[in-house]
């Protein structure tokens, strides 16, 4: 079916193309608008196959509404309506990117053969825009996915996590095709991150971009001794405004037929290169830090985008790096302020690391696997090069905290068991401490009965005896001393052989009184 949007504003013209459209089969409208500015957010949010624009729809000039469709759907193919142009702004209509004019009043045959070409177009530019062309790619053997990362705000890790994923695909993959694209035309710094000595740029490429071959674009990559391909940014401003959107979608299209695996740097920059790049990637990755004025620019980038008709916000997918305790934001709290998918590895703070690696321009300087191996989650995650292998959803930090719990179980158990020994003696001595006291106790009450039982001249071993537990009987001793004193001893149970502090038998005396 082909997605027609209609730009008229006069009914008469309206009525007349339903009619004509209506005859021409396998054909839809979509929308008719009547007003250029809505015909331009309407194609950006519909993405017709075709538009028919007529000439007399304003405010803008129909040279400006074609160029702004064409840069908001370069899959769609306008038709211009002339119903007063003359012959110079019908040339400026097609040279800003018609298909074709047809002359108003207009007759079927006309309308027909024109639409057909613009039907035609938009498939075929649908078609490599969106890698179908790829049949052609993949039957050569390569079909590259492309997976652009964009920084909410300056400064926030772009470059660093492009560049360390690019270089870590190629380590733990060897064989795979990796090339490394910096579009932050601006200010592009993957240069300063590894060692790349440039010759020449994306620049000297998007000079001949409308005539390119894979020869020219891997003239101008640099090979890493990581084994990855770049293609840097110019090293002069000015030379990024060859960078156009259509050159980025010509590179692009050509680095998936060369690649396995293609990754853009775009730059925190909402250029018109980085829209294109990221309308036309596999995956586009926004990197954002836990903070406020991150997450505002990102939604700043965002309504951008969509403005453009480049991406949906729910297209996107959001990385937090230099995550650490002090953000003002948590982890948790990324994913409610935005419909994106937010990837559930984050790359933690890793000030120290990083610093070195950047002064030596060698990111093997990163010694920490956590480092690598979130890295490699996160390009899993996404999707990157092409295995849509989602991980378990976990993240650095946390995995550390897991261990480290773990840990902290293992020295528990540790601890506890070398606790036992000095438990049992504590309560062993206590267990002690406590038999003497009773001892004590009733050695003094068999002493008692005794004293008693000698006064009235009855035995008085036998009532110390009778006066104790059972347990303790066999241990009682009793004296009677010349001056008629009566003396008991118990000899305490020893539970405790080490306590020397305490008395292994208790001993005492009671006198008997004499009645005068
Ligand atoms: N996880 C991290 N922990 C600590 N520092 C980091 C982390 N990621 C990146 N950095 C540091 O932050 C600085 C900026 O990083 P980088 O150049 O990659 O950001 P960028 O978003 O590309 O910036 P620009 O907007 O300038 O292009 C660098 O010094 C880098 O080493
Ligand atoms: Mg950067």
């Amino acid at each position: 079916m082909t997605k027609v949007v209609v730009g008229a504003a006069d009914q008469a013209v309206v009525r007349e193309l339903r009619a004509l459209l209506a005859e021409i089969e396998g054909t839809e409208i979509l929308s008719i608008v009547e007003s250029s500015h809505e015909l331009s957010a309407m194609v950006a949010r519909l993405k017709p196959s075709v538009v028919l624009l007529h000439d007399a729809l304003g405010p803008q000039s129909a040279p400006d509404v074609v160029r702004e469709i064409v840069f908001r759907s370069p899959t769609t193919g306008v038709l211009v309506l002339n119903s007063g142009m003359d012959g110079d702004t019908a040339l400026l209509a097609m040279e800003a990117g018609a298909k074709g004019v047809v002359r108003y009043p207009m007759g079927f045959d006309d309308l027909l053969s024109r639409f057909e070409v613009a039907r035609q177009w938009s498939e075929r530019m649908s078609g490599l825009i969106s890698g179908a062309v790829a049949d052609t790619a993949r039957d050569l053997g390569r079909h590259g996915r492309v997976t652009v990362f964009a920084g909410a705000k300056g400064g926030v890790g772009t470059t660093t996590i492009a560049t360390h994923m690019a270089i870590d695909l190629q380590r733990k993959v060897p064989g795979t095709k990796v090339c490394l694209v910096d579009l932050d035309l601006q200010a592009g710094d993957v240069s300063g991150i590894i060692e790349a000595r440039q010759r020449v740029s994306i620049a000297d490429v998007a000079k001949v971009s409308e005539d390119l071959s894979a020869g020219t674009i891997l003239d101008a990559l640099v090979r890493h001794e990581s084994g990855i391909s770049l293609l840097l940014a110019p090293q002069q401003v000015h030379e990024s405004e060859y960078v156009t959107a259509s050159a980025v979608r010509a590179i692009l299209g050509l680095l998936r037929q060369e690649f396995d695996v293609i990754l853009v740097d775009g730059g925190s920059h909402a250029t018109p290169a980085q829209a294109a790049a990221i309308e036309v990637a596999d995956a586009a990755v926004v990197v954002v830090t836990a903070d406020v004025l991150a997450m505002r620019s990102f939604r700043r980038s965002v309504q951008a985008w969509e403005g453009l008709g480049v991406r949906s916000e729910q297209e996107l997918h959001v990385v937090a790096n230099k995550v650490s305790r002090d953000d003002a934001l948590t982890f948790d709290a990324l994913g409610k302020l935005t419909s994106a998918s937010v990837v559930s590895t984050w790359l933690p703070s890793a000030f120290r690391s990083l610093e070195r690696s950047v002064n030596s321009r060698n990111p093997d300087e990163i010694r920490e696997a956590s480092w690598w191996s979130a890295l490699e989650r996160i390009g899993a995650e996404i999707g990157v090069s092409g295995a849509s292998a989602v991980p378990t959803p976990t993240s650095e930090p946390k995995r550390r905290g897991r261990r480290r719990a773990k840990a902290e179980a293992g020295q528990v158990a540790i601890e506890t068991v070398a606790l036992v020994p000095v438990v049992a003696l504590i309560c062993l001595l206590a267990w002690q401490v406590g038999l003497t006291a009773l001892a004590f106790v009733w050695n003094g009450h068999a002493a008692n009965a005794a004293t008693r039982a000698h006064a009235i001249g009855e035995d008085p071993g036998a009532a110390a005896r009778d006066a104790v537990p059972d347990s303790m009987r066999d241990s009682v001793h009793v004296t009677v001393l010349h001056d008629g004193s009566v003396t008991v001893s118990t000899k305490v149970p020893v539970l405790c052989p080490g306590c020397a502090a305490l008395p292994g038998e208790i001993s005492q005396t009671s006198d008997v009184v004499e009645e005068p």
